[in-house]
């Protein structure tokens, strides 16, 4: 299901909002600004702030280890 679009108006799909996580993005603000995602109608923008709370969830009490997302 990585592969579904958050982002119908910008073609934006789980799976490239994982890939901003792993390039650095912490925070809606970050996608919105790599992907576009969020950035027209915002319809979308709520579930980009559930992405954004899981990944956050999931980080390791030591930043060094690898977070499979
Ligand atoms: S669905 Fe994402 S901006 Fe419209």
């Amino acid at each position: 299901m990585k592969n579904r679009l958050v982002c119908i108006c910008n073609v934006v799909s789980v799976k490239e909002i994982i890939t901003t996580f792993n390039k650095g993005a912490s925070c809606t603000s970050d996608i919105q600004k790599i992907t576009r995602a969020g950035t027209t109608c915002g319809k979308c923008l709520v579930e980009i702030d559930g992405l954004v709370e899981e990944f956050l969830s999931r980080l390791p009490e030591n930043p060094q280890q690898r977070i499979n997302f």
